[in-house]
């Protein structure tokens, strides 16, 4: 079986993704999440998966951010979006697609680490791929101001280092 990683402009590649983002975090989810009101940042690249049987079948969504760590600045990459098509899932296609954003993040030479949000039902999955928990505390921006940011727990992956405590501030919307 072939399969095809592109890692495409973010904007440019919404219209290929959207369907599956929609499948996965669709209106029809019978309990809204605490996070749907959340109004996410676009992603500055995405990886998408595509097998010539399936079409796309894995997303991950990269974003490039000068956040604060500290009050110091510092270039972080942050992946969101991560999704399986629900009937493709256990195969490895989200083990690649990570590896392939954390690898297009270390040719930026500026990004010291890796951020992702993510749910508990995915903590295990995270942590078996070298993610650590960030203990601290996150602040991002929202249309109504500047908010702490505790819907979903952080994930910091060690690329130059990695916090795991402190105070890191998104300086913007969320992924
Ligand atoms: C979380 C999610 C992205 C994982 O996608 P996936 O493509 O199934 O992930 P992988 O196949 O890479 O890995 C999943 C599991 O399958 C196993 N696996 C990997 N390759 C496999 C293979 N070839 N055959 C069987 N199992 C395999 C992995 O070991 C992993 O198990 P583990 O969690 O015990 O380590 C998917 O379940 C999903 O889309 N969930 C809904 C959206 C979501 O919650 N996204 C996360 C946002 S933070």
């Amino acid at each position: 079986m072939s399969i095809e990683i592109d890692i495409l402009n973010g904007d440019a590649s919404w219209p290929i993704a959207q369907p599956l983002l929609s499948a996965v975090w669709g209106r029809d989810a019978a309990e809204k999440p605490s996070w749907a009101h959340v109004k996410w940042a676009n992603a500055n690249l995405r990886v998408l998966i595509e097998t010539p049987e399936d079409g796309l079948v894995c997303h991950v969504g990269i974003y490039f951010r000068t956040v604060t760590w500290n009050g110091q600045k510092v270039h972080v990459g942050g992946i969101g979006g991560v999704c399986t098509r629900e009937d493709r899932r256990g195969r490895g296609y989200a083990t690649m697609a990570i590896d392939a954003a954390i690898h297009t993040m270390r040719a930026n030479e500026a990004v010291r680490f890796g951020l992702l949000f993510s749910e508990p039902d995915n903590f295990a999955f995270y942590q078996a791929r070298s993610w650590l928990p960030f203990r601290g505390e996150v602040y991002c921006e929202q249309p109504e101001g500047r908010i702490r940011f505790d819907y979903m727990a952080p994930y910091v992956f060690n690329i130059v280092r990695a916090p795991t405590l402190g105070t890191i501030d998104l300086c913007g919307l969320p992924w």
